[in-house]
């Protein structure tokens, strides 16, 4: 088991009812759970501006596939960064709505570049990266 380090912490009476409330929303068991992964989620976020970092990340998008070749256009940008797509995974939501949610790995700044171009590839409704990296204590 890991070394755990204990330390004192001031902070505002009604910040922490705050955090406190959040942690019940969140059912954390405890402050120093919260606390870990608040910090563990700061460095990861900070890892995804380093452009050299190790990063994998989920991007999902809905399109519609009415719209002109833009599942060709999806395909081609995935095709172009092969060596980066871990998989894709492709739901219609309905008669017109798809989803589609695309693991890649690599440099964050190559995974940002692939989300960048199929959350904003034209036709592309609304699109998200949540990008994690296994490289935080
Ligand atoms: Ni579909």
């Amino acid at each position: 088991m890991e070394r755990l380090a204990r330390f004192g912490v001031s902070i505002p009476e009604k910040l922490l009812g705050k955090f406190d409330d959040y942690l019940d929303q969140k059912k954390y068991p405890n402050r120093s759970e919260a606390i870990r992964d608040l910090i563990r989620a700061a460095l990861v976020d900070e890892a995804g501006c380093e452009a050299d970092a190790e990063m994998i990340a989920a991007i999902s998008i809905v399109f519609d596939h009415h719209k002109r070749e833009i599942e060709d256009k999806l395909v081609d940008i995935q095709h172009r960064y092969f060596r980066n797509i871990v998989s894709a995974t492709h739901v219609h939501i309905d008669e017109h709505n798809c989803f589609e949610v695309i693991i890649v790995r690599g440099r964050a700044a190559t995974v940002r570049e692939v989300a960048d171009l199929l959350i904003g590839a034209k036709g592309v409704r609304i699109g998200k990266v949540s990008m994690l990296t296994t490289d935080h204590p």
